[in-house]
């Protein structure tokens, strides 16, 4: 392998500004306002081409490292309604709830704390009307859940919710689990999709929103068990993160104390990240002792336990830890996690530093020069050859290679394959790195290793 000539670069101090990722995840095709040119829908984003492939990448990991990897875990898709008692039995019909303070003047509602204007995500407390400045009526519990009817009768017997956690049909499907798998305890059951809050001030990008997405588990424990569980949970959280390129020390451990804990919690530790408006929670981990099976046994009338000594038939009722990790933030902390800023041969860069296992392109394919046939037809075959073993691979023909390289670099793209007229002649190409700017030339039967595929 020869050096070939390499872009030199030098590290500037890295604004992770807000404005910069949420127009960068724009423009590239990351993630897009809701509804756009309707005006957008406050709370809701869609995601793009590069950013499905991101959460996809991201939740293939946490299902490859959670269940596929494991002996322990049982993975479910389950509906994402479902019967309205389930949430009674939870506690989230009664209590799943937010403080809110409407103005009596311009009738803007707002969580508490309130953020004033000048300090949106600030969570400043605030006794005037950031909006208008008029004066605030009584303090109202807003149930958060968003309420539909199922059928074509649109009365109270109809009513039922988008759920709010997906650990709803985790607790529902339990029954289903043991009676078909027969597992022994600890034992886990894994899901990840949507989850849905009517929030009264989603803000700060896809930090807080009313439809996002949650990789969850409920791991079931002895009773007499879950500390020990609990530490285990807490050093798997912080592993995923660090596979999926969010360093251990950009997350902080946060205790929440007993008033401030979800109403079915005995202990919760949030891991908090700093996002560019502060240090918010990334994803939480509670033991959520036996408050859910019992809740739905009760309500159900269904038995929810398990066997503990197949000699006596003995049973208990297990108890659970949550690992809960929303999809959503995951990908807002690894966009801030990836920003980097440089100079690379004088000029000032921007690109995302992704690690490769979660990079939505892999790797991108050029022809030197778009207008000489045989360099076009010969990075052709490389691109089609390489899209078998490695599917997130792009070709790129547009403009000049420097902005070519400028392109890739913004989307986190690890490596360039340039085909040039040396590859007609000994069968290889350059092969640039997005963070040094280095090239070398490899051969093209090495590619598949070079890109980590084999
Ligand atoms: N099953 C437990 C549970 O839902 P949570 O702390 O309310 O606990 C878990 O939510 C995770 O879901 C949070 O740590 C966060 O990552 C994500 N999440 C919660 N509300 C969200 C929202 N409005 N927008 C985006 N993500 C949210």
């Amino acid at each position: 392998m020869n050096k070939m000539d390499n872009e030199s670069t030098r590290p500037r101090p890295v604004s992770n500004g807000m404005e910069k990722i949420v127009s960068l995840a724009k423009r590239r095709g990351f993630i897009y306002p809701g509804s756009e040119i309707y005006g957008g829908l406050s709370g809701f984003w869609d995601y793009g081409p590069l950013g499905i492939a991101l959460k996809r990448n991201i939740e293939n990991l946490w299902w490859r490292t959670f269940v596929e990897d494991r002996d322990d875990m049982y993975g479910v898709d389950a509906a994402i309604i479902m019967h309205r008692e389930a949430w009674k039995a939870s506690g989230h019909v009664g209590g799943f709830s937010d403080p809110m303070v409407e103005c009596k003047k311009c009738k803007r509602r707002f969580r508490l704390p309130v953020a004033s204007a000048t300090q949106a995500g600030a969570d400043q407390g605030g006794e005037k009307c950031p909006e208008c400045g008029g004066s605030f009526g009584d303090v109202r519990q807003f149930n958060m859940m968003f309420k539909t009817h199922v059928g074509a009768t649109e009365d109270e017997s109809s009513v039922s919710y988008l759920r709010p956690e997906t650990a709803g049909g985790i607790f529902v499907n339990f029954k289903n689990i043991v009676d078909s798998f027969h597992p022994k305890l600890p034992f886990g059951i894994a899901q990840i999709g949507k989850a849905f809050r009517n929030e009264i001030a989603p803000r700060d990008f896809v930090f807080r929103t009313r439809e996002f997405g949650q990789m969850e588990i409920e791991y079931f424990v002895r009773p007499d068990e879950w500390e020990r569980w609990f530490v285990t949970w807490r050093e798997e959280v912080f592993m995923f993160f660090d596979s999926i390129g969010i360093a251990r020390d950009s997350i902080h451990e946060s205790e929440i104390g007993h008033g401030d804990r979800a109403h079915y919690s005995k202990r919760t530790i949030d891991f908090e990240f700093d996002f560019p408006f502060g240090r918010k929670e990334l994803c939480g981990l509670a033991y959520r002792t036996d408050f859910d099976l019992r809740a739905h046994a009760k309500t159900s009338g269904v038995e929810l336990s398990v066997v503990i000594d197949d000699a006596t038939g003995e049973k208990i009722v297990p108890h659970v830890i949550e690992p809960s990790f929303g999809v959503d933030r995951a990908i807002f902390a690894l966009l801030v996690s990836a920003y980097t800023e440089d100079e690379l041969n004088g000029e000032v860069r921007t690109y995302l530093k992704f690690n490769p296992a979660v990079a939505p392109i892999k790797a991108a394919v050029f022809p030197l020069l778009k207008n000489k046939p045989e360099l076009v037809a010969k990075a052709r075959e490389i691109y089609t050859g390489l899209k078998k073993t490695v599917p997130q691979i792009l070709w790129d023909d547009n403009g000049n290679i420097g902005k070519r390289y400028r392109r890739q670099d913004e989307i986190g793209t690890p490596v360039c394959i340039t085909v040039d007229f040396q590859t007609l002649e000994d069968d290889t190409v350059t092969v640039r790195d997005r963070d040094t700017g280095k090239q070398e030339r490899v051969q093209i039967s090495g590619l598949e290793r070079q890109i980590g595929v084999k």
